[in-house]
């Protein structure tokens, strides 16, 4: 017998296989050319010779629960054909034909046949540590647990074409992984590299500095000022900034007039075809003046023939948002008369302006570039806006919205990835479209964008990108720590899963849910990792794997505060609160 020999199959079912170990096989440590080895640990591989080749199986199940069925069967009349065993279940999950291996398994073994556990040899042929060397698609983040000479390697074309979710606990390090990823796609040399990081809480502009350019409302020092120029919006996206509510017809009546408005100042750009417009397509109008025509129909008062309008009271201010006033209605039949048109909107439109005119809204509304005159000429087309965000000599452009309040984060989010998604749709053709320069989207904290079951702009533009966004070479990587929350179709189309320690067992099952189903017991395991080790599957690896990833060079702003430490300084005087307040009532760091 083979040292390395540890049983043998004793029933396959499907992929699934399970083993009777060596009755002599009693240590659980074996040393084999001075290497020791453990045997039976959930997550590591064993390999059953077949001819030429050979089939490798990761272990999902040790001891009683491992026993197949038809044998706790049998037992029960003679138990003495399961005592004195001990027993393994594993899932075969590729193969190795000379020094080759290939995910999936074309063959598969038979009873009796024998199991050896895997050497570190194999292992390096397992995850291709020999691999061509002019591979640049695979990024190293890490090591393979199990021997942590071995590089983790990720393959880079999967890992942005078929989307990846990055999941785990508060502190289980995701922050450190997409910093780490990141870095080694740095580092890789890729000049054309498009990566856009929406970062809420602003982790990321010092960890990335030399690699990431930085926009941000109330931007300081080398960072950009964010804008996004709400003519860009779809109509209903647009719409759905505004608080209230409106019916149907009073929709259709608004976007009747955008539309219009858009039309009006197309003569502004030349070579696009009227016949071409819709009220969805990028070209400025003023929303001022918009708000302003509506406000003014709905408060227009008529002298008692009923067609002439009232003289003004006072005139309103387009650009400013101030009404026109008109004589109120008189009482019963007397004049003047109310317009019988009105759509009822006024509580709309107040809602409406108070968006327009809330500060925390001016990066939509009252940008310095791209907000239209009241005639809806803008200094800026979006094209500049896209050019600012991609072209410049950084890898990745970060999207700090660490100054925007939480409650309207969702929106500003949806509504950037949906500007994008949109330039990018329509660039299928160009040099710059997503098949040419593909754009890798990271967004932390996911779950807050694509909660289950909710309809927003933010889950309906990433729905889209989770379903589309391959056609358009748009990749996903989503990072949360409750993957219970989050969209469970988005989930499921995420061709790789990055599993960090995750305490609870809810979100444990929705990961194992989106596992291969064979590998779910895996998921048991996630909660016993330590920080920043992983458990990798899906389409960017070669095998499942547990990993251990590097800890990045500069950890993002969200590294846990030492305690002990922060608490043993001279303690602070008070006079830090007023700058505190100065900033709240401010809304800005600076
Ligand atoms: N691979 C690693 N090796 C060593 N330490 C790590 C590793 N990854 C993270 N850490 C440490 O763990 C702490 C938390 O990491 P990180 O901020 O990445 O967690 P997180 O999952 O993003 O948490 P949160 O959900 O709160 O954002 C940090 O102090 C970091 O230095
Ligand atoms: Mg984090």
């Amino acid at each position: 017998m083979r040292p390395t020999e540890i049983g043998t199959v004793d029933s396959v079912i499907g992929n699934s296989i399970s083993i009777r170990m060596q009755d002599a096989y009693l240590s659980n440590m074996p040393v084999i050319d001075g290497v020791v080895y453990r045997i039976g640990q959930i997550g590591s591989f064993v390999k059953i010779p077949l001819g030429y080749a050979q089939l490798y199986g990761i272990v999902t199940e040790v001891g009683a629960s491992a026993i197949p069925e038809a044998m706790l069967e049998l037992a029960k009349t003679d138990p003495s054909l399961i005592q004195g065993n001990r027993w393994l279940k594993a899932v075969l999950v590729g193969e190795q034909v000379g020094n080759r291996f290939e995910r999936g398994v074309m063959r598969s073994p038979t009873t009796g046949d024998a199991v050896h556990l895997v050497s570190i040899e194999d292992l390096k042929i397992v995850y291709g540590v020999e691999r061509d060397e002019n591979d640049t698609s695979s990024i190293v983040i890490g090591n393979i647990s199990a021997s942590e000479s071995l590089d983790a390697r990720i393959d880079l074309n999967k890992l942005i074409s078929r989307h990846c979710a990055l999941l785990g606990s508060t502190g289980s390090g995701k922050s450190n992984a997409v910093t780490v990823l990141l870095r080694s796609i740095a580092q890789q040399k890729f000049p054309s590299a498009r990566i856009l990081i929406i970062d809420p809480h602003g982790e990321y502009g010092d960890a990335l500095a030399d690699m990431a350019k930085v926009f941000k409302i109330g931007a300081i020092g080398s960072e950009t000022e964010l804008e996004i120029p709400y003519w860009a919006l779809p109509f209903d996206e647009l719409i759905s900034i505004f608080p209230g509510n409106l019916n149907d017809g009073q929709k259709d009546y608004i976007r009747e007039k955008v539309y219009n408005m858009k039309l009006a100042n197309l003569k502004n750009y030349s070579g696009v075809r009227s016949q071409s417009i819709s009220v969805d397509s990028p070209i400025p109008f003023s929303i001022k003046q918009l708000w302003f025509d509506l406000d003014n129909f709905e408060r227009l008062t008529f002298e008692s023939n009923r067609t002439t309008p009232t003289t003004l009271l006072k005139a309103g201010n387009a650009d400013k948002l101030q009404p026109n006033e008109y004589p109120v209605c008189g009482i019963g039949s007397a004049a003047p008369f109310a317009n019988n048109a009105r759509k009822g909107i006024l509580s709309f439109l107040d809602g409406m302006r108070s968006r327009i005119l809330d500060p925390r809204f001016s990066f939509l509304f009252n940008g310095a570039n791209y907000s239209p005159t009241l005639e809806g000429a803008v200094a800026t087309d979006i094209d500049q806006l896209f050019q600012n965000w991609f072209c410049h000599d950084k890898i990745a452009s970060i999207i700090d919205l660490s100054g925007v309040p939480s409650q309207i984060m969702q929106t500003i989010s949806g509504v950037l990835l949906k500007t994008v998604y949109d330039a990018l749709f329509w660039a299928q053709k160009t040099k710059v479209g997503g098949k040419s320069q593909p754009l890798l989207v990271v967004l932390e904290e996911a779950h807050n964008y694509l909660k289950s079951g909710e309809e927003s702009s933010s889950s309906r533009i990433l729905q889209t990108i989770a379903k589309e966004g391959r056609k358009y070479g748009v990749g996903l990587l989503l990072v949360t720590q409750r993957p219970s929350e989050l969209d469970e179709t988005v989930l499921s189309q995420c061709g790789t899963m990055i599993a960090l320690r995750m305490n609870n067992a809810k979100d444990r099952s929705h990961i194992s849910g989106a596992m291969q189903d064979d590998l779910q017991t895996m998921a048991d395991i996630l909660s016993s990792l330590r920080t920043g080790e992983a458990i990798v599957t899906g389409e960017a690896v070669k095998i499942p794997s547990r990993i251990k990833i590097f800890r990045a060079p500069y950890s993002p702003k969200s590294s846990d505060p030492i305690v002990s430490e922060q608490w043993s300084q001279p303690k602070p005087d008070g006079t830090d609160y007023t700058v505190v307040v100065r900033n709240w009532r401010n809304q800005s760091f600076n």
